[in-house]
Order: structure tokens, then C-alpha cells, then sequence
């Protein structure tokens, strides 16, 4: 159990996050289900229904096949799990980067069918007008600069960014460019030591890091990583439990039960009623 734990039951919004800045620290982790929302809404400030969700539950290779169908699902099960912690879910690749009108259209169906407080966009200087035009028609808009999984295929890999000085100096303008279009709250992902802390210093708006350094406002990791369900994990995620270890074991444990006729036992099964 953590120590701050949550004890007013008004959810948080946009506005909240942003007045951190410079606070105490937002925390934040991914979610894509009712039951684990429902753990982790004791804990978080954010959650974040990342379009991760397509790796870590769909088993994708790569975030550019989630659509908006599977963003919504995820989405409703984590509102319905939730009450406290600010929900923002992630517009998936092909949903906000064209027409500005689309990008509208598509968060407010995001926003409408999951009951979400904001979306999240993989931003940068080409996206500034469209999460301008969304932020002035009422849609709440996280930004999300340096490593872009959604630009995977662009960049031929998850590599950390920001290690050569006109990448920073990209990578800086993206933040400004996000923040000035009226974004609350930018993830920075992904980037060389030195970086996150310079634009958090030269933007007015929390900045939250995964993989970019304790010079955030805020910090988010991905909650399957952090608990150990994967094999790998990225050398910026810090594993706080081994739940791979820990199923695997359960699961064998059953399996030995079952081959051996102990399970079920007295305790788990119906009896008749006597007479
Ligand atoms: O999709 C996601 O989970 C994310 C986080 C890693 C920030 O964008």
C-alpha cells in the first residue's frame, strides 16, 4: 500500500494535473482493465489507457495496428474500475494526425463512449494546430514527445532519442510547440539524461517521464513491466514485483493439484441438502 493514498472521491481532471507543476510528484501508470484500474486507483493521480494496450494485451509487435475500437473498449472497462484517479486515453495511430476536423470527431467519440477526462496525442510541432483546435472545442489534451512508438517504423526501432544536439533541439521545440497549443499535461519518453529536466524548466505544463530521468513532474511506467509479467523490460523500467515468477508458480501448482485429484476438495465443492 503506498503512502499517499487517495481519500477524496472527486476525480481528478485536467486542471488538477496541471497545478501540480512543480509540486509534488503526479504519479501515473498505464491501465486496460476494470480490475486492475480498480488497484491502482488507491495509488495513481493519472491513468493512462496507453495504446500499449495493443503490445501488452493484444500481442502486437508494435503500437501502429490498435484502433480506435480497441482505445474505446479498454477505455470503458477502465472508467468503470475507477473513481478517483484522472483517466486519459490514447488516440492510436491515423486517428488525430490528418484533418483537424477528424482528430475532433475521433476524440470526442473517445471522449463520449469511454467517459474519459482527456486523450493523449504523440506530439510534436506537425500535430501543435490540431490539439490547438481540440483544446479550444472543449477536448483535453495530453502531449507525448521524444521516443514516438507510434513512429516506430519511421525510426526502425525503440531507441532512446536526444543524444545529438539538433535531436535535443527537435525534441525541445516539440514540447514547446505542444505546451503553446494548450496541452495540460506531455509525456517525455525515452530521452538522454539532461533533456526531460530542460523541458520541464521551459514549459509551463507538468512533464511526465518514462525513461527520461528523475527531472520530470510526474513519472508513468508501463504497470505489466513494473510488476514483472514480461521476460524483458526496457533498462528505465524498475520491476516492483516478479508476477511472472509468482503465476507461473500458482498455475503449476493447480495443474500438480488437478493431475492429482486433490483438487477439488471438501471445501470447494456443493453437498445436497439433508432429507
Ligand atoms: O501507450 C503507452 O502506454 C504510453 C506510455 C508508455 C506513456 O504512451
Amino acid at each position: 500500500m503506498s503512502s499517499h493514498r487517495q481519500d477524496s472521491t472527486r476525480r481528478l481532471a485536467a486542471p488538477d494535473i496541471t497545478a501540480r507543476k512543480g509540486k509534488t510528484p503526479i504519479v501515473c501508470l498505464t491501465a486496460y482493465t476494470s480490475p486492475m484500474a480498480e488497484i491502482l486507483d488507491d495509488h495513481c493521480d493519472l491513468m493512462l489507457v496507453g495504446d500499449s494496450v495493443g503490445m501488452v494485451i493484444h500481442g502486437l509487435p508494435n503500437t501502429v495496428g490498435v484502433t480506435l475500437e480497441m482505445m474505446i473498449l479498454h477505455g470503458q472497462a477502465v472508467m468503470r474500475g475507477s473513481r478517483r484517479a484522472m483517466v486519459v486515453v490514447d488516440m492510436p495511430f491515423g486517428s488525430y494526425e490528418g484533418a483537424a476536423e477528424t482528430a475532433y470527431a475521433n476524440a470526442a467519440r473517445l471522449m463520449k463512449e469511454t467517459g474519459a477526462q482527456a486523450v493523449k496525442v504523440e506530439a510534436g510541432e506537425t500535430i501543435a494546430a490540431n490539439i490547438e483546435y481540440l483544446v479550444k472545442r472543449g477536448v483535453p489534451v495530453m502531449g507525448h514527445v521524444g521516443l514516438r512508438p507510434q513512429a516506430v517504423l519511421v525510426d526502425g526501432g525503440f531507441r532512446a532519442k536526444g543524444r545529438a544536439a539538433e535531436e535535443r533541439r527537435r525534441i525541445l521545440e516539440d514540447a514547446r510547440a505542444t505546451a503553446e497549443a494548450g496541452a495540460f499535461a506531455v509525456v517525455v519518453e525515452g530521452v538522454a539524461e539532461g533533456l526531460a529536466r530542460e523541458i520541464t524548466e521551459a514549459i509551463e505544463v507538468p512533464t511526465i517521464g518514462i525513461g527520461a530521468s528523475a527531472g520530470c513532474d510526474g513519472q508513468i511506467l508501463v504497470t505489466d513491466d513494473m510488476l514483472g509479467l514480461f521476460d524483458w523490460t526496457p533498462k528505465f523500467v524498475r520491476r516492483y514485483a516478479d508476477l511472472r515468477t509468482e503465476i507461473s508458480q500458482a498455475v503449476g501448482r493447480y495443474a500438480d493439484d488437478v493431475r492429482a485429484r486433490r483438487f477439488p476438495g471438501p471445501a470447494e465443492i456443493y453437498f445436497a441438502k439433508a432429507g
